[in-house]
C-alpha cells in the first residue's frame, strides 16, 4: 500500500513537473515574442473584431478589418465560418503582419453548431450531465471542423425572471444544477486538451449576475447583496473556472454599482485572486463602450477602467485600440497592464497550439465528414426527446396509439423556421424536421394525419416585425384569422384526437427578446379555446423559450408536452414521445408562474417572518389578494407515462461530525405500465442559521431508469461540504445544528428526514 502511495505521489509530482516545464516553455516563448512587439502591436492583440456578413449578434460591426489585420491591430475575429474563409483571414495575419502572430477565431456555438440541439434551457431539463457534455462535444467537433476553435459558451447566468428573453440560453434558476451543467459544458468543449483538433476553448458568460437584470429587461441594472451573489448567482461561473474554462466574458450590467466590464473587484479580486482563474477575460459586444452610457466617463476613461479592472480583450468596441496608447502616454494606464492583458491573450493562442500551426483547424475536407452526420442528428433527436417535460397527462391520455386519425393543428405544426430556437446563428432552419413530417416518419401509414395551420403565431404585424429580425419567424397568413380558425375546427371534428402545436416563435425569447406578458399569444389562445370546444381530446405540444403563463391552457387541454424549441430533429423527437417510443423524463429547471405578477418566483426562496403554509389566503401573512403563492409548476416538476412511488427517506446516521458522511436513501418503484426514467432529487434545509437561508436547496440528483414494476434503492452521500454556504463575512462554512433532507420527484413533492451536524 505504502509503495503504491509512493508511486502515486511520484507520478503526481512528475505530472506537475511536466506541467511546470510546459508553463515555463510557454512563458519563455511569450516573453521572447513580446520583447519584439511594439506597444501598438500589443494593443492590437487585445482587439476582437467581427466583420459582419453572417447573422449579426450586436448592433455594430467592425470596419476596415483586412487592413487592421495586416497592420497587427487584430487579435481575434468572430462570426466568420468555414476553413477556407478562416484560412484566408489567418494568412493575412501570419503572412502579412510584421510579427505573423496568428489570430484566434471565435463564435457563438450555443446549442450545437450545425446539428442544433434544443435550446439550453431545454437541454438542462434533461438533468442528464453525460448527455449535456455530449452535446458540447459534438458542437466542438462540428465547429472545429468548420475552423472555429473558441466558443462563447456556456452561458450560465442564473435566471429567475422569465420575462428576460435570455433565460432560454441558460440552465434555469438553480445554482447547484447550474454548476453541474456549467462543468459538463466546459468539459464537453475543451475535453481537457485544447490542442486536439476537435476541441475548442470555452468561454463562460456573462460574468456576472446578468440573469438578474431588473424587471427582466435585457441589459438592465442589477443590484444584489453579496449574500445572494455568492450563494445563488456566482457558483456556476466558479464551477466553470474550476473545470478549467479558458475564457470568461463580462456582462453588460453593473455589479454592485460598477459595470462588470470595469469592475476590478469582480474581474481581478474575485475571479483571479480568489478563484484562481488563469485564462483571459473578453468583454461582451461593445460592453466597454457602453460604460459611457452607464455614466463612467468617455471612451478613453472607460477603456482604461476596463484594462485596469482585468479585462483583456475588447469585443468590437475598439476602445482599447483607439485610446490605450494615449492613456499610456498620459500615465492613465501602465505598460505592465497592457503587457499583462497581451500575455493572457497570447497564452490562450499558445495553449490552442496556434504558434505551432496557425492553420491546424482549417482542413477543407473535415466539414463534410464531421458536420451534420447521421450520428449527430440521431444524438440531437435523443437529446430533444429527453429535454421535453410532460406537464399534464389526464387519464393517461398520452402516449397516442399508432392508429386512427390525428388532426395536427397550429402555427408551429408544419413550421421549419421556429424549430432551432434562439441563438442558433450557425444552424440552418431549413434543415429542421417539422412536426408534421416527424409524425408521418414515426407513426407511418397506420395513422392518418390531417393538418391545418389554425392561427398565426401572432396576428400583430408590428410585433411580428420585431421578432423577424433574423428571418421570418412569424408569418402572417393571407387568410383571415376567422377563416383559419374555421378550417382548424372542421379538421379537428374529423379526427379522433387533436394535437395542437402552439407557443412562442424562436425570437420571442433570446437576447433582446423580453416580454411583459408571458401568455401564449392571443391568436393561439383563441385557437386552443375553439379546439377544446369541439370536445375532441386535445394534446398541446407547447414550444417556448421560457416558462409561460398557461393556467387557462392547463384547464383546457387533456395533455401538455412542453418541448421548448427542440432543435434540428424537432419533429422526429416530438413524434417519438407522442407515440411512446420514448417515455418523457424531463423536469423543469425553472419555475412556471401562474401569472406575471408572481415573478420573481423560484423554489429556493427564503422564509419570511410571516410564512403562509398553503395557498389559502390569511390576513397578515405573506401572500397576494388575487393569486395563490404557489407556482403553476414548480422547479423539478415533470410527469412520465409511468408512475413512480417513493419510500420514506432513511438516513444511515442522525448525527454527523465535520469529517463524517451520511447516506440518505430512498427506494423508488415504477408502479406504472411503462419502463421509464426518473430524476430523483435531494434537497436540504438548514434549520437554524446565522443568516437567512432558503427553505430548500438542491444538493443532489440522480437520473435512474426503471422497468415497469421494478424498484431501485437510490443513495446519496452527504458530507459537511454539501452543507456549506457563504455566511455574512462571505466565509464558506457549515454551521452545526439541525438539517432537513428532502428526497422526491420535484421540489414540491418530497419526503423528509432530519439529522444534526455536530
Ligand atoms: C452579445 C451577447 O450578450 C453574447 O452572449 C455574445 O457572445 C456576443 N454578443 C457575441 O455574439
Amino acid at each position: 500500500m505504502k509503495k503504491l502511495m509512493f508511486f502515486a505521489v511520484a507520478f503526481a509530482l512528475l505530472i506537475s513537473c511536466g506541467q511546470q516545464e510546459q508553463k515555463s516553455e510557454m512563458d519563455t516563448f511569450i516573453s521572447d515574442l513580446m520583447s519584439q512587439m511594439t506597444v501598438q502591436e500589443k494593443i492590437g492583440q487585445l482587439n476582437l473584431v467581427t466583420p459582419g456578413g453572417g447573422i449579426l449578434t450586436g448592433s455594430v460591426v467592425s470596419t476596415d478589418v483586412e487592413n487592421k489585420i495586416k497592420t497587427g491591430r487584430v487579435g481575434g475575429i468572430f462570426g466568420i465560418y468555414g476553413p477556407e474563409n478562416l484560412r484566408q483571414a489567418q494568412q493575412m495575419a501570419v503572412e502579412e503582419s510584421r510579427l505573423g502572430i496568428p489570430m484566434i477565431f471565435g463564435a457563438d456555438v450555443i446549442h450545437g453548431y450545425k446539428t442544433t440541439f434544443p435550446i439550453p434551457l431545454g437541454i438542462s431539463a434533461s438533468w442528464d450531465m453525460e448527455l449535456i457534455e455530449k452535446t458540447a462535444r459534438i458542437a466542438a467537433q462540428e465547429a472545429t471542423a468548420d475552423g472555429i476553435f473558441w466558443n462563447f459558451s456556456p452561458m450560465v447566468d442564473i435566471a429567475r425572471d422569465p420575462r428576460w428573453g435570455r433565460v432560454a440560453e441558460g440552465a434555469g434558476e438553480d445554482p447547484f444544477l447550474g454548476s453541474r451543467v456549467s462543468e459538463a459544458m466546459v468539459r464537453g468543449y475543451q475535453q481537457d486538451d485544447l490542442t486536439r483538433e476537435n476541441t475548442m476553448m470555452s468561454t463562460v458568460k456573462h460574468m456576472a449576475l446578468y440573469g438578474a437584470s431588473e424587471a427582466g429587461r435585457d441589459y438592465n441594472t442589477v443590484d444584489m447583496s453579496r449574500n445572494r451573489m455568492f450563494n445563488d448567482y456566482m457558483p456556476p461561473y466558479k464551477a466553470a473556472v474550476d473545470a478549467g474554462v479558458g475564457c470568461v466574458m463580462t456582462s453588460f450590467n453593473d455589479v454592485d454599482g460598477i459595470p462588470a466590464s470595469g469592475n476590478r473587484w469582480l474581474l481581478t479580486e474575485l475571479l483571479r485572486d480568489d478563484w484562481g482563474f488563469e485564462g483571459f477575460v473578453v468583454s461582451d459586444y461593445t460592453s466597454i463602450n457602453e460604460m459611457i452610457a452607464h455614466g463612467m466617463g468617455d471612451l478613453q476613461t472607460v477603456s482604461a477602467l476596463a484594462l485596469k479592472a482585468g479585462l483583456d480583450m475588447d469585443m468590437v468596441g475598439e476602445g482599447f485600440l483607439t485610446t490605450l496608447e494615449k492613456s499610456l502616454e498620459e500615465g492613465k494606464v501602465t505598460e505592465a497592464e497592457i503587457d499583462l492583458a497581451c500575455r493572457r491573450v497570447l497564452e490562450a493562442k499558445y495553449k490552442l497550439g496556434l504558434f505551432e500551426d496557425p492553420y491546424r483547424y482549417f482542413d477543407a475536407l473535415r466539414p463534410e465528414k464531421k458536420i451534420l452526420t447521421a450520428e449527430n442528428r440521431q444524438a440531437a433527436r435523443e437529446v430533444a426527446a429527453r429535454s421535453f417535460v410532460l406537464l399534464k397527462n389526464d387519464n393517461k391520455f398520452l402516449p397516442l396509439k399508432k392508429s386512427g386519425t390525428v388532426a395536427l393543428i397550429g402555427p408551429l405544426a408544419d413550421n421549419k423556421n421556429n424549430m432551432l430556437g434562439t441563438w442558433a446563428p450557425t444552424g440552418d432552419p431549413q434543415l429542421s424536421v417539422p412536426v408534421l413530417d416527424g409524425i408521418k416518419n414515426v407513426a407511418g401509414d397506420a395513422v392518418s394525419v390531417l393538418y391545418a395551420k389554425g392561427a398565426n403565431i401572432s396576428d400583430d404585424p408590428v410585433f411580428a416585425a420585431k421578432v423577424n429580425v433574423f428571418g421570418t419567424r412569424i408569418d402572417i397568413d393571407e387568410r383571415s384569422p376567422e377563416v383559419m380558425l374555421r378550417e382548424a375546427v372542421n379538421t379537428a371534428r374529423r379526427a379522433d384526437v387533436v394535437v395542437a402545436v402552439v407557443g412562442e416563435a424562436t425570437e420571442m425569447s433570446g437576447e433582446s427578446g423580453n416580454r411583459t406578458n408571458l401568455d401564449v399569444p392571443e391568436s393561439q389562445k383563441k385557437l386552443i379555446r375553439a379546439l377544446a370546444e369541439t370536445g375532441k381530446p386535445l394534446v398541446l405540444v407547447l414550444m417556448a423559450g421560457r416558462p409561460l403563463t398557461i393556467e387557462e391552457e392547463v384547464e383546457l387541454a387533456d395533455a401538455i408536452l412542453l418541448t421548448w424549441h427542440p432543435g434540428v430533429e424537432a419533429g422526429n423527437a416530438i413524434a417519438d414521445v407522442l407515440f411512446g417510443n420514448y417515455n418523457p423524463s424531463g423536469k423543469l429547471t425553472m419555475t412556471f408562474p401562474r401569472n406575471v405578477g408572481q415573478i420573481p418566483i423560484y423554489y429556493a426562496h427564503r422564509n419570511t417572518g410571516r410564512p403562509q403554509a398553503g395557498d389559502e389566503f390569511e390576513k397578515f401573512k405573506t401572500n397576494y389578494l388575487d393569486s395563490p403563492n404557489s407556482p403553476l409548476f414548480s422547479f423539478g416538476y415533470g410527469l412520465s407515462y409511468t408512475t413512480f412511488e417513493y419510500s420514506d427517506v432513511s438516513l444511515s446516521k442522525t448525527t454527523i461530525s465535520a469529517n463524517e458522511t451520511l447516506e440518505a436513501k430512498v427506494t423508488v418503484t415504477n408502479t406504472g405500465e411503462y419502463d421509464g426514467e426518473e430524476v430523483v432529487q435531494l434537497y436540504i434545509r438548514d434549520v437554524v442559521t446565522s443568516i437567512t437561508r432558503p427553505v430548500k436547496e438542491l444538493k443532489g440528483f440522480q437520473k435512474i431508469s426503471l422497468k415497469a414494476g421494478e424498484s431501485k434503492e437510490v443513495s446519496f452521500t452527504l458530507s459537511e461540504e454539501d452543507l456549506k454556504f457563504y455566511n455574512y463575512d462571505l466565509d464558506f462554512v457549515a454551521e452545526p445544528g439541525e438539517f432537513v433532507v428532502f428526497i422526491g420527484t420535484s421540489s414540491d413533492e418530497v419526503k423528509e428526514a432530519r439529522f444534526v451536524l455536530e
